[in-house]
């Protein structure tokens, strides 16, 4: 069926009865935008073969309009213990419900972004694959899964996926204008992106905890003068760290190696010198399941072996829990494998991405981050967070940092500035609220503001003091509660704030308010989010399952958008 050997383009004078006519879904399901970006270029280069394309969100898309679709493409990835991220729920739950239709019409591919650190890895993107083969679609190209390097096995999906629709497509009858605006517009765009950084000067970077604050939280200011990079509140700065040199020799040394030798610093050719490679361009610090079955391939007597065995899976589990690349050529001996070996099966040093805290109008050309300082000791070691502790103890101002603007649809201000905000944000979860006033403030807007922060001590950290206190003077920010949980005898959080408000808050949630979460996402989220669903219980009187279900749809309304990490 079909024509397979037909050149791109050609028209034939009817198409046959099996060919699909050239129409597309592309969704993503995106929590930091990596999805999203590769969901748009999939779109763009579908466009260009003739496809009218629908770009969407996962939770903007009209689920009833899947039936009638004959092209469906998924670029999704995966959330810490395998969950969908915010905008990828509610179609993740209808696909998996009774209510989904059966699909044997739809052509489809998954592309799967994850984390090979993550036990769960890429499961969003292996559950939507799985489900629509049960619908009855028809898989056009195998899902691929991506680790955090997914630059590469990306562009080798999409490459895959573009022949396939040329070989089932019938040819474009008509040229029809584009249905997906952002996929095709002619935005100015800077020439610098995640995979060609600008090297930013660092204008300032202070620690905004006072004397004896048990933390560190580093503010710096980063200039983008030059670099033509914009960005919006709620955006994202991403920032390519440099290992601890510590680290770095005490790897070196462990191993036996020449920090002078030749070694590879890509997989595209680039060489270079391997303590150059160790602490700029490889990941050293975070162990995966992968790096250890590689590792055992070049050290074939070596003790992993029996790690990996069959039935070691909660050993295993244990064992990459904490441990970095140092842990693991000491306690498993692997002196003697060549540098040029071992830096073949190490991932790329990713970027870190922080939620920017400075607002574009208020600071142009400049943009802020707040960084929490991450140091631990574990197995006798001192422990550094990579990004964090480059930031603040090697970076000063004067030098330079390879940056990139992570746009985040997911984190924006409503368009009408009267629309009330209630924010909360303890620790450095903070950051995006200090764009979001900034900005209100330039735009002279009215509309109430109401911030809930904690921290652990008052006297220490309360960061950004004397900015929430401007803003409350001036009517920026209308209401502030603050839980310092290590001042008191009994634990208070951002969500017991939220609690004693509560009455309060549903009227402004009733007024229209919208609703920002930002930070923690193990346990300050969720708890934030039980104390929202409690206050529509308490003061709405609505049922749990219907305070579940209004939360879902203020989240499907953009009304309730979550930055946490
Ligand atoms: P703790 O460290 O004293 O437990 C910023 O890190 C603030 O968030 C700290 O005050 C921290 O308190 C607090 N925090 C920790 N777990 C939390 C949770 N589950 N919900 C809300 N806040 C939490």
């Amino acid at each position: 069926p079909g024509a397979p050997s037909r050149p791109n383009g050609a028209v034939s004078a009817a198409p046959a009865a099996l060919e699909v006519p050239k129409e597309a879904a592309v969704l993503f399901g995106s929590q930091t935008g990596n999805s999203q970006g590769l969901a748009k270029k999939l779109a763009q280069r579908l466009e260009q073969q003739g496809f009218t394309v629908t770009l969407s969100a996962m939770s903007d898309f009209k689920t009833n309009t899947l039936k009638k679709l004959h092209y469906l493409f998924v670029v999704v990835s995966t959330q810490g213990e395998g969950d969908p991220p915010d905008n990828a729920i509610s179609f993740h739950s209808f696909l998996n419900s009774k209510r989904a239709p059966e699909l044997k019409e739809l052509r489809y591919s998954v592309l799967a972004l994850g984390d090979t650190s993550y036990e769960f890895f890429c499961k969003t993107g292996k559950d939507f694959d799985e489900r629509l083969e049960q619908l009855g679609a028809n898989r056009l190209v195998p899902r691929t899964d991506c680790d955090v390097d997914f630059d590469e096995p990306a562009a080798q999906w999409m490459n895959q996926v573009l022949e396939a629709v040329n070989q089932s497509a019938a040819p474009a009858v008509r040229v029809s204008p584009s249905e997906a605006g952002a996929a095709s517009s002619a935005e100015t765009e800077s020439e610098y992106s995640r995979t060609h950084p600008f090297q930013a000067e660092v204008l300032e970077n202070l620690n905004l905890n006072g004397r004896g604050a048990e933390k560190e939280t580093r503010h710096l200011e980063i200039s983008l003068e030059g670099s033509n990079l914009t960005y919006e509140p709620g955006d994202s700065l991403g920032i390519y760290p440099e290992n601890h040199p510590q680290l770095v020799e005490d790897l070196i040394e462990a191993m036996g190696w020449n920090p002078d030798e030749t070694v590879a610093l890509d997989k595209k050719g680039q060489t270079g010198p391997l303590r150059e490679a160790l602490l700029r361009h490889y990941e050293i610090t975070v162990l995966t399941k992968p790096l250890l079955e590689q590792a055992a391939k070049l050290a074939p007597e070596s003790a992993l072996q029996g790690l990996l065995a069959e039935g070691q899976q909660q050993a295993l589990r244990d064992y990459l829990k904490g441990r970095d690349l140092l842990d693991l050529v000491q306690d498993y001996s692997l002196k003697g494998i060549p540098a040029g070996d071992f830096v073949g099966i190490l991932r790329k040093l990713p970027a870190r991405l922080y939620s920017i805290s400075s607002s574009p109008s208020a600071t142009p050309d400049e943009v802020h981050v707040t960084v929490r300082a991450v140091r631990y000791e574990n197995g006798g070691r001192q422990r550094y967070g990579v990004c964090s502790v480059h930031l603040a103890d090697r970076v000063q101002p004067g030098d330079s940092l390879p940056v990139f603007i992570q746009q985040n649809p997911n984190f924006k201000l409503p368009a009408d500035p009267e629309a009330p905000l209630i924010m909360v944000g303890p620790g450095t979860g903070v950051a995006p609220f200090r764009s979001f006033l900034g900005e209100r403030e330039e735009q002279g807007a009215s509309g109430r503001t109401w911030l809930f922060f904690g921290d652990q001590h008052f006297a220490t950290d309360f960061l950004y003091q004397v900015e929430w206190q401007r803003w409350l003077k001036d009517g920026v920010l209308t209401r502030m509660d603050v839980a310092f949980s290590r001042d008191t005898d009994r634990k208070i959080y951002v969500q017991h704030k939220m609690l004693e408000r509560g009455a309060e808050l549903y009227k402004w949630i009733q007024e229209g308010a919208y609703i920002y979460v930002c930070g923690d996402e193990k346990h300050m989220a969720q708890d934030v989010h039980q104390a929202l669903q409690s206050i529509l219980v308490q003061e709405g009187g609505l049922s749990a399952e219907a305070a579940a279900e209004y939360l879902s749809s203020l989240q499907q309304q953009k009304r309730y958008q979550r930055d946490v990490y």
